[in-house]
């Protein structure tokens, strides 16, 4: 059984550059547990790419990261990590692709544009949504909520 986030309830972080961004997401990493479902939401350039890479690095992946939108998935099975990109997919697709497979209890997945798949997960699954929204000049306000 994959153990709990020990996150509270709802944490509200702000970033003022790409670097302080990737800094809180090798802090999530540390705090990420095996079966842990990553939702983010934010509109395009939101820094949802620049997050997962801080995550990544946080959990000890080395290669470069980059954004899957064409390819909807990259995998670093070695950390059990894998990045979804849902941008150019519909929600049957979802289903009909086999990308729910990858959220099992021993991965570690994160999704970007989550709204469109999260009526088809299951709730008891252990998820962590993260929103992003732009503020003036380079700032990001970043909250992180887990179920
Ligand atoms: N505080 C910040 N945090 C994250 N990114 C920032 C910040 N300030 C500026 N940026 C810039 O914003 C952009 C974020 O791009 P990124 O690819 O991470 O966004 P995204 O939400 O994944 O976009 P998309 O929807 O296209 O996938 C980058 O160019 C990055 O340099
Ligand atoms: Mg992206």
């Amino acid at each position: 059984m994959a153990e709990k986030l020990k996150f509270k309830k709802k944490n509200l972080f702000t970033t003022s550059s790409p670097s302080e961004t990737i800094k809180l997401g090798e802090k999530i990493a540390k705090r990420l547990r095996p079966g842990n479902i990553i939702f983010l939401y934010g509109e395009l350039g939101a820094g949802k790419t620049t997050l997962i890479k801080g995550i990544a690095r946080g959990l000890g992946i080395k290669k470069q990261i980059i954004s899957p939108s064409f390819v909807l998935v990259k995998e670093y099975p070695q950390k059990n990590f894998f990045h979804i990109d849902l941008y150019r997919i519909k929600d049957f697709d979802f289903l009909m692709s086999g990308l729910n497979e990858y959220l099992s209890k021993k991965n570690i997945v994160a999704i970007e544009w989550a709204e469109k798949i999260e009526n088809l997960v299951k709730s008891e699954k252990n998820i962590i949504k993260i929103k992003i929204n732009l503020k003036e000049n380079e700032k990001r306000e970043i909250s992180i909520e887990s179920n």
